[in-house]
């Protein structure tokens, strides 16, 4: 057992709400049967809006950065669990020139072997002209790379991302979707400190909690606790200006931050009306209460001023 073994836990349940609602029809993702089981549980209705607009969200700013960037960009996916980002954005044309997933070693190695086994998430990688090496927790390719490396350390992720040939001089997109939340603060601050002080173009997208000092948060950060389950960077999830002011004191010129229930009424009208008739839901109030207490966070660094300022979700 490792005190981390409860935050690793929860790339199973986050990946097995994502399969429940693609099944549902929420969004599209062939690839995601690929990598997690059937969900053996129901899950409830607003949980799966709740991710709907949690992907459809984080899907609108990396779409805008990878067309203003004609692809010729990174993206670093932190903590991305099973995560199908790189497929979708690969079956759309959309593959930027560098994409590396960043996971603890258990992950990466539950990861490596699925990609292995199946056909269709392997030839998404073959595509180029270039060899793919595996080993049993990591795989590089043209542009995929998985990698192993426990982000409380930065000078491995340091040496992780140079291996997969990062380029620090091209657009660089970071991803944390419910990651940061499980690091100590010191360290998620010295990391976001680190992309800012050595990516001069760079775009930070974070997902996770918010408004946890009000008696929901108490309540969800004990149910994690009695799943050994640690939130242990819940400080900077205090309000949408602790989130903002995490990057805007540690090197980002700029930003936004939208809490879910907010940002869930920009998404656009007729994408609601159609998930909305997916599933009943009994109580709009609790689906409300939910999306309150989750919040999508963006940060730039523009030295080439290439417009990440622009980048938005409506
Ligand atoms: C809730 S899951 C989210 C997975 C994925 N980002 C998603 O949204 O589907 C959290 C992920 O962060 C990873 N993680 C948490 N702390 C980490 C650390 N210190 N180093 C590397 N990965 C970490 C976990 O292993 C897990 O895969």
């Amino acid at each position: 057992m490792s005190a981390d073994d409860g935050v690793i836990g929860t790339n199973d349940d986050a990946s097995s709400c994502k399969r429940f609602a693609v099944d549902k029809g929420y969004w599209h993702d062939p690839f995601i049967s690929l990598l997690i089981p059937k969900a053996t549980s129901r899950k409830a209705p607003e949980i799966s809006r709740g991710y709907y607009a949690r992907v459809k969200g984080i899907q609108i700013l990396i779409e805008h950065f990878l067309r203003m960037t004609n692809c010729n960009c990174q993206i670093v996916n932190l903590g991305a669990g099973f995560d199908t980002m790189f497929w979708r954005l690969h079956e759309e044309g959309l593959t930027p020139k560098c994409y590396v997933e960043v996971d603890f070693e258990q992950v990466t190695a539950r990861k490596c072997h699925y990609i292995k086994s199946k056909k269709t998430l392997l030839e998404a990688l073959s595509g180029e002209d270039s060899e793919i090496m595996m080993s049993k927790t990591e795989i590089h390719s043209g542009s995929y790379h998985l990698v192993s490396s426990n982000l409380r350390n930065v000078g491995s992720l340091e040496s992780k991302l140079t291996a997969c040939d990062v380029d620090r001089g091209l657009p660089t997109l970071f991803l944390s979707e419910c990651v940061l939340v499980y690091i100590e603060t010191e360290h998620t601050d010295k990391l976001v400190k680190w992309v800012a002080d050595s990516f001069p173009t760079a775009f930070f997208i974070n997902y996770e909690q918010v408004n946890m000092g009000d008696s929901f948060g108490e309540v969800m950060i004990e149910n994690l606790k009695t799943r050994d389950c640690l939130l242990s960077g819940v400080a900077a999830c205090a309000s949408l200006d602790t989130q903002m002011n995490r990057f805007l004191t540690r090197g980002w010129t700029g930003g936004d931050a939208m809490d879910m229930k907010t940002l869930y009424r920009c998404l656009p009208q007729a994408d609601l009306q159609r998930i909305e008739r997916l599933e009943m839901l009994d109580e709009r109030e609790l689906l409300d209460q939910l999306l309150s207490h989750y919040c999508l966070v963006w940060a730039y660094k523009d030295t080439r001023d290439i417009g990440l300022h622009t980048i938005s979700i409506s």
